[in-house]
C-alpha cells in the first residue's frame, strides 16, 4: 500500500509532488521517487528509505518539468532498494503503482518472450512494458494505457506519464483508493484527497473499474469498457495543513496525549449527556430489529471491535461474530436477513476489511462503519458512518483511533442496549454519565507517565514479554503486547489469564514480565490466582490495576501501575492508555523509529 500523486502543472512540480508524498508516508516509507518530463525527456530520481532521503537528492540534482508522478511505497514484490523504487520506466512510458498486480509473473514471461528486459523485482514494472508494447504496436497513449489495463488483474491505483505528451497523466483505479484534483488549468491525482489537499480541495473519487485522462484544462473518467462514466466533484474537508508534533518528541506521544480530548469529542458526538441518553442520529440498521452483529477489521480496530463484542451482548443482549477480516473475507460466514454488519477502521482503506464489507454487500445486509476518515471507501460504501473524532493519527501503530473507535462502540452499545429495551432509562443514564467520566480519568492517567517509563526501562532489557488479561482485558492484554512488538520489536504475545495454564506457562521464568491488567472487577479474583500461579513459577508480574484491586492482590509484584477506580464499562477506554506508554517509552528506550516502525505501514491497501 504505496502512496501515488500526479500533477499536470504550470509551474516546477517535483517540490510539490514531494509535499503531497509527505501527506502519503503513511501508506509506507521503504522507498520514494518523482519523475519529470524535463526537456522533452523522462527524467526521475529515485531514494531508498525515507522520503527525506529523496528530498536530499532532488536537492543535489533538482528536477525540473511542469508534469510529474510521484510514490512513496511499502514493499511488496522486491526489497526496498533504489532500482525497486517507483517510477519505472519502459520505452517513454513512466509508472507508479500502488498494490498487487497478480498476473504479474505470467505477463514477465510473456513480456520477457517480446524482448522486454525487467531492471526490478517489482510486479509493477509489467504495466510499463505492458503500455511501452502497445506504444509499440502504433496505440496512441491513451489507447495504449487502456489496452494495458484490461491486461491487468489484481489490486492497482495507477499514474501513467509519457514522453511526447506533457499534458497527460492516465490514472486508473481497481482496488485502491484514487483521488482527482481539480485545479484552474492544472489537475491533480493522488492516493487521498488529504495529499491533494495544498492545493485544491475539490475532489472526485474514481470507482473500482474506473480510469481517467487527465490534462491541464480537462478531465475525462471512463469504465473498463471505455465508456464516459460521470463521477460526483465534491468538496473535500481535508486539511492543507501538515499536522506537526507540537512540544511532543514523537506524533505517537503526542496523539497518547490528545486522548482526554478527543475521546470527549466521540462520545459527545454520540451521547447527551445532560439528558443522560444515547443521541438520535442517522442508523444504517435498528439495533431493535437485529439478532446479530457481524464486526470485522484489522489490526488494532479488531481489538476495538473485540473489547465491543463484550459490551454488545452484556448491555444490549446482542449476539456478536467478531472476524480479522482477512479471514472473514474468505471464511463464507452465513448472513441471515436479521444480521447486521459494523466495520472498524481507521483509514477507512484497509483491503482486507473493504473486501468484507464487499462480502456483506452482496449478502444484502445493512452496512455501518466506523471510520475515522470520512471520505474514505469504506465510508463511501456503508449504509451509514459512524466518525471518530480522533483527527489525523499519524503515528504508524495506532492510539487515539483505537480509543475513540472504543468511544464510538461504547456509545453504540449503550443505544443498541436502550433500543432492544435491555436497560432501563435510569441505567442508560448512568452508563452514559460513567462514560462521560472516561476523559478526566485518561488525564489522570497521562500523569502516571513517570512511573511507566521506569517500568519501560526494564522491559527494553527483556527479549519476551507476557500481557495477561480477562474479560474486556483481554483484548487489551493483545492489544498491548501488539503495541509492543509494531514499534520496540520485542517479541510479546496477549493471552486470555484463564488461557495462561493452557500453554503460555510453559514460557514463565524468572527472565519473562508477565503484564497483568486486572481491574478490581467481578473476575478480579481468579485474575489473582493466574498471577499466583506466575509467581509460583519465578515469573516477573508487572500489575496494572486500580486502587483497589492494588490493596487485594495478595501476590508479590515486580511493579504495580495503580490506576483510578473506574466503573468497569469504561475500564478499556482507561487501561488502554498505561498500555500504549508501556509500548511507547520501552520503543524510546530501545532507540526504534517510533512513529515509523519498520517493515509496518498506516494504511495497508493489499492483502
Ligand atoms: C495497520 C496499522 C494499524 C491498524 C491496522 C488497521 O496495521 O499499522 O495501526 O490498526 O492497519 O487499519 P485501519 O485503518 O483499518 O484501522
Amino acid at each position: 500500500m504505496c502512496g501515488i500523486v500526479g500533477i499536470v502543472g504550470h509551474t516546477p512540480v517535483a517540490p510539490l509532488i514531494v509535499d503531497a508524498l509527505k501527506r502519503l508516508e503513511y501508506r509506507g516509507y521503504d522507498s520514494a521517487g518523482v519523475a519529470t518530463i524535463e526537456n522533452g525527456n523522462l527524467a526521475r530520481r529515485r531514494a531508498e528509505g525515507k522520503l527525506i532521503n529523496l528530498e536530499k537528492r532532488l536537492k543535489s540534482e533538482p528536477l525540473d518539468g511542469t508534469i510529474g508522478i510521484g510514490h512513496t511505497r511499502w514493499a511488496t514484490h522486491g526489497v526496498p532498494n533504489e532500482t525497486n523504487a517507483h517510477p519505472h520506466f519502459s520505452n517513454g512510458v513512466a509508472i507508479v503503482h500502488n498494490g498487487i498486480i497478480e498476473n504479474f509473473a505470467e505477463l514477465r514471461e510473456e513480456l520477457k518472450k517480446d524482448g522486454y528486459t525487467f531492471d526490478s523485482q517489482t510486479d509493477t514494472e509489467v504495466v510499463a512494458h505492458l503500455v511501452a508494447r502497445e506504444l509499440a504496436r502504433g496505440a496512441r497513449p491513451v489507447d495504449a494505457a487502456f489496452r494495458a489495463l484490461k491486461r491487468l488483474e489484481g489490486a492497482f491505483a495507477l499514474a501513467i506519464m509519457f514522453k511526447g505528451d506533457e499534458d497527460l497523466i492516465v490514472g486508473a483505479r481497481n482496488g485502491p483508493p484514487l483521488a482527482v484534483g481539480h485545479g484552474e488549468g492544472e489537475m491533480f491525482l493522488g492516493s487521498d484527497a488529504i495529499a491533494l489537499a495544498p492545493f485544491t480541495n475539490s475532489i472526485t473519487y474514481l470507482e473500482d473499474g474506473d480510469w481517467a485522462v487527465i490534462r491541464r484544462n480537462l478531465i475525462q473518467i471512463f469504465d473498463m469498457a471505455g465508456e464516459p462514466v460521470e463521477r460526483k466533484r465534491q468538496q473535500s474537508v481535508g486539511t492543507s495543513f501538515l499536522v506537526d508534533k507540537g512540544n511532543h518528541r514523537h506524533f505517537m506521544e503526542k496523539e497518547i496525549h490528545e486522548q482526554p480530548e478527543v475521546i470527549s469529542h466521540t462520545l459527545a458526538h454520540y451521547l447527551d449527556f445532560v439528558g443522560g441518553q444515547a443521541k438520535s442520529f442517522d442508523m444504517p440498521f435498528d439495533f431493535a430489529k437485529i439478532d446479530r452483529l457481524a464486526i470485522s477489521a484489522c489490526g488494532t480496530a479488531y481489538l476495538a471491535g473485540l473489547v465491543s463484542k463484550y459490551w454488545f451482548e452484556r448491555y444490549a443482549r446482542l449476539p456478536v461474530d467478531i472476524d480479522i477480516a482477512s479471514e472473514f473475507r474468505y471464511r463464507e460466514m452465513p448472513l441471515g436477513k436479521d444480521s447486521a454488519a459494523l466495520f472498524v477502521s481507521q483509514s477507512g482503506e484497509t483491503a482486507d476489511t473493504l473486501a468484507s464489507l464487499r462480502y456483506c454487500r452482496k449478502a444484502g445486509i445493512p452496512i455501518g462503519a466506523i471510520v475515522n476518515v470520512r471520505e474514505s471507501t469504506i465510508a463511501r460504501e456503508s449504509d451509514g458512518i459512524f466518525p471518530t473524532l480522533a483527527g489525523p493519527e499519524i503515528g504508524v501503530a495506532s492510539t487515539k483511533a483505537f480509543t475513540c473507535q472504543l468511544s464510538v462502540l461504547a456509545s453504540l452499545a449503550v443505544k443498541a442496549a436502550s433500543a432492544r429495551g435491555k436497560i432501563s432509562a435510569d441505567e442508560e443514564k448512568a452508563l452514559v454519565r460513567q462514560l462521560s467520566e472516561a476523559p478526566r480519568y485518561a488525564s489522570q492517567v497521562l500523569k502516571l507517565d513517570k512511573q511507566i517509563e521506569k517500568v519501560a526501562r526494564e522491559l527494553s532489557q527483556v527479549r519476551h514479554v507476557l500481557y495477561l488479561g480477562r474479560d474486556t482485558n483481554y483484548p487489551l492484554a493483545l492489544e498491548g503486547a501488539l503495541k509492543l512488538k509494531e514499534i520496540s520489536y520485542i517479541h510479546a504475545e496477549g493471552y486470555a489469564a484463564g488461557e495462561l495454564k493452557h500453554g503460555p506457562i510453559a514460557l514463565i521464568d524468572e527472565t519473562m514480565p508477565v503484564i497483568v491488567i486486572a481491574p478490581h472487577d467481578r473476575i478480579f479474583d481468579k485474575t489473582v490466582s493466574n498471577m499466583q500461579e506466575v509467581a509460583a513459577r519465578g515469573g516477573r508480574i508487572i500489575l496494572i490495576t486500580d486502587q483497589k484491586g492494588a490493596q487485594h492482590a495478595t501476590v508479590k509484584t515486580m511493579e504495580t501501575i495503580v490506576l483510578p477506580d473506574v466503573p468497569e464499562m469504561i475500564a478499556p477506554l482507561i487501561y488502554a492508555l498505561p498500555i500504549q506508554m508501556l509500548a511507547y517509552f520501552t520503543a524510546v528506550f530501545m532507540g526504534t523509529d517510533v512513529d515509523q516502525p519498520r517493515n509496518l505501514a498506516k494504511s495497508v491497501t493489499v492483502e
